[in-house]
């Protein structure tokens, strides 16, 4: 691999005592810089609703900035202009970006339906580095980057198993974990998504690494009726990702799927798909969520969420994660 150069952004040293905001940014990032350059990785959090009148996560992705609003009920679509305001001027003082360079997310109280809808036509992609290996992202266009950051160290640990090994990845989006996989030394990944817009970035994520398609197949399906069809084909891998959305409503799907009533459906056919001594890690973002491990006698399940949460996130609750692997 060429020599990758990870530039990040000078701060001045110092306090200000007038701005607990502007002094636990400056910590945060002096905190993560010396991480990220020595892991080659320009893409990070840098703020993490740490203080309660500032109800917000900014992520620092190679120069510019994503700031996403928590609103405080569900009628607040947007930040306030003063807040808005606050954060510009501190962002700018600190890093000397230019306001064009934040870009604002607000997540909403309501139950997010439209996540993965489009809410722009900008088109403006630009590439960042994660333990050096390359992804697209888009901070304008969709309410998500086009990476998960909190999924940062899952994805090196499954990295770090993939040698020689062959990966299913399940509602891969923009087959971040595979991407990793196959960088790692993976003989052939498979990433299922039911959006034509994210297997179609997937791929582009791919070949920006000069990853070859052909041993890296990105299927554009709906996961429940993909696992049938696998199942059927009689293909097996090593490593199964099953990384879900809580609730899907997709018109694409034939029935809602709530993750809580069909993670036992959806590891039960995935294990169908391990190779002896395979692994499966399996993840969600629902809060409320219980794993009853009752339900598969035949694995050892170990629940590793606090080994994947990043350095720079500071909710221990932001996803959970589990090992699950098959014993005969
Ligand atoms: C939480 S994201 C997955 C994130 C991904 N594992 C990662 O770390 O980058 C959920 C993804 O599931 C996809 N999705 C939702 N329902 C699906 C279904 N029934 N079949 C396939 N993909 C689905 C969405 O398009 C979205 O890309």
């Amino acid at each position: 691999m060429d020599e990758i150069l990870i530039s990040l952004p000078e701060i001045a040293d110092g306090e200000d005592k007038s701005s607990p905001l502007k002094n636990r940014i400056r910590k945060n990032y002096r905190h993560v810089r010396k991480w990220a350059r020595r892991t080659k990785t320009n893409c990070f959090r840098i703020y993490d609703r740490e203080i309660h009148q500032y109800p917000l996560a900014i992520d620092y992705y190679a120069g510019r900035f994503c700031a996403q609003y928590f609103a405080r009920s569900r009628d607040d679509d947007e930040p306030p202009e003063d807040l808005k305001e606050e954060i510009t001027q501190t962002l700018c003082a600190i890093f000397g970006t230019q306001p064009e360079l934040i870009y604002w997310r607000t997540r909403t109280k309501r139950k997010e339906t439209r996540q993965y809808e489009k809410l722009g036509e900008s088109r403006e992609f630009f590439t960042v580095l994660e333990y050096g290996v390359k992804f697209k992202i888009n901070l304008f266009d969709y309410l998500d980057s086009g990476l998960f950051l909190d999924h940062r160290e899952t994805r090196k640990i499954v990295a770090s198993l993939s040698d020689g090994k062959k990966l299913l990845n399940l509602f891969a989006y923009t087959c971040s974990f595979s991407v990793h996989a196959a960088m790692a030394g993976s003989i052939f990944t498979k990433s299922v998504d039911m959006s034509n817009t994210y297997t179609e970035w997937g791929k582009d994520n791919f070949v920006l690494n000069s990853l070859s398609l052909k041993n890296n197949v990105v299927v554009r399906a709906d996961c429940l009726k993909f696992l049938d069809e696998e199942i059927y084909s009689g293909l097996k891998y090593d490593l199964i990702v099953i990384d879900p959305p809580t609730i899907s409503r997709s018109k694409k799907m034939d029935q809602m799927f709530d993750i809580q009533i069909d993670y036992i459906m959806l590891i039960s056919k995935a294990l169908k798909l391990l190779e002896r001594g395979g692994v499966i890690f399996f993840s969600t973002n629902s809060r409320k969520f219980t794993f009853e491990e009752s339900f598969f006698p035949s694995c050892s399940i170990i629940e590793i969420s606090h080994k994947t949460l990043p350095i720079d996130f500071h909710d221990p609750k932001i996803h959970r994660c589990w090992k699950i692997e098959r014993n005969a």
